[in-house]
C-alpha cells in the first residue's frame, strides 16, 4: 500500500485496486502549491469533520473524481446540498465495503461546516485494507478512548495530528502511540499555520527515545506502508 502526503491532514492511501483520499485541503494551503488537484484520482474520499482545513477541496474533487464520500450524516447532508450524491453516511460503527472494513471512531474535537451548519461529531477512522490495519485520528486531542483501539486492533500504522493547539502535540501523540499500541506513526496537521509549527527533527528524536518511529513524509512524497 502507498501513502502520499498532501499537507495538513490530507493524504492518499493507494492499494492495487483502490484509491482513498482523506480530508482534502490542498489548494488553499501555501505549503502544498506543488499538488495539482485536477490530477488527483480517488475512488473514496473519507472526511473526519467539517472544518475548512479538512473540506476545502472536497466538493471540487468529489465532482471531478466521482469518488464516494464517507462521512458523518451531518456532513453528508451538506455534501448532498453541494450537488454530490455518491455518498456513504456512517457514524461510530464498523462497515464492510468490497475493499475491506471502515470503523468510525471517537475524536475529541468539534465540527462545523464552512457555511456554519452543524457537522455532527468529529471522527477518526480505522481501516482494514490490503492485510493492514491503519488508524487515521482526524483532529483530536489526547483521549483515553484511544486505548480501546489497542483492544480491537493490532494497528500497523497510525496517522496522528502532532501540531498542538487545535489537536495533540508531539508529546501527546507519543502517549497516544502507547495507548493504541502502535509503533509506526505518521505525523500530520503541523506547520500549516504559525500556531501549529513544530521542530520536525526534535519530534522524530522524541519518538525514537520512546522506541517508536515518527514518519514525516514531505508534501508530495509517497512512502510504502
Ligand atoms: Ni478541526
Ligand atoms: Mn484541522
Amino acid at each position: 500500500m502507498k501513502y502520499t502526503y498532501f499537507g495538513q491532514s490530507s493524504f492518499l492511501l493507494e492499494t492495487d485496486t483502490h484509491k482513498f483520499l482523506f480530508d482534502p485541503f490542498i489548494s488553499p494551503n501555501p505549503l502544498a502549491k506543488t499538488i495539482d488537484i485536477t490530477k488527483l484520482e480517488a475512488d473514496y474520499i473519507l472526511v473526519s469533520h467539517g472544518h475548512e482545513d479538512h473540506v476545502a477541496d472536497l466538493i471540487v474533487i468529489a465532482k471531478q473524481t466521482k469518488a464516494k464520500v464517507i462521512a458523518m450524516p451531518e456532513i453528508i447532508n451538506w455534501v448532498n446540498k453541494q450537488g454530490v450524491d455518491n455518498v456513504h453516511s456512517m457514524n461510530y460503527g464498523k462497515y464492510t465495503f468490497d475493499f475491506g472494513t471502515v470503523r468510525m471512531v471517537w475524536a475529541t474535537h468539534s465540527s462545523s461546516l464552512p457555511d456554519g451548519s452543524y457537522g455532527g461529531n468529529p471522527a477518526g477512522f480505522v481501516l482494514e485494507l490490503d492485510g493492514k490495519q491503519i488508524y487515521f485520528a482526524g483532529d483530536t486531542g489526547l483521549t483515553i478512548e484511544m486505548k480501546l483501539l489497542a483492544e480491537l486492533y493490532k494497528l500497523n500504522y497510525a496517522i496522528l495530528p502532532i501540531g498542538g493547539n487545535y489537536t495533540m502535540n508531539v508529546d501527546d501523540a507519543a502517549i497516544a502511540a502507547n495507548y493504541i499500541n502502535c509503533d509506526k506513526i505518521i505525523g500530520i496537521h503541523y506547520d500549516t499555520f504559525p500556531v501549529i509549527e513544530i521542530d520536525s527533527a526534535n519530534a522524530i528524536e522524541n519518538f525514537k527515545r520512546a522506541q517508536k518511529t515518527l514518519l514525516l513524509p514531505a508534501i508530495g512524497e509517497t512512502i510504502v506502508l
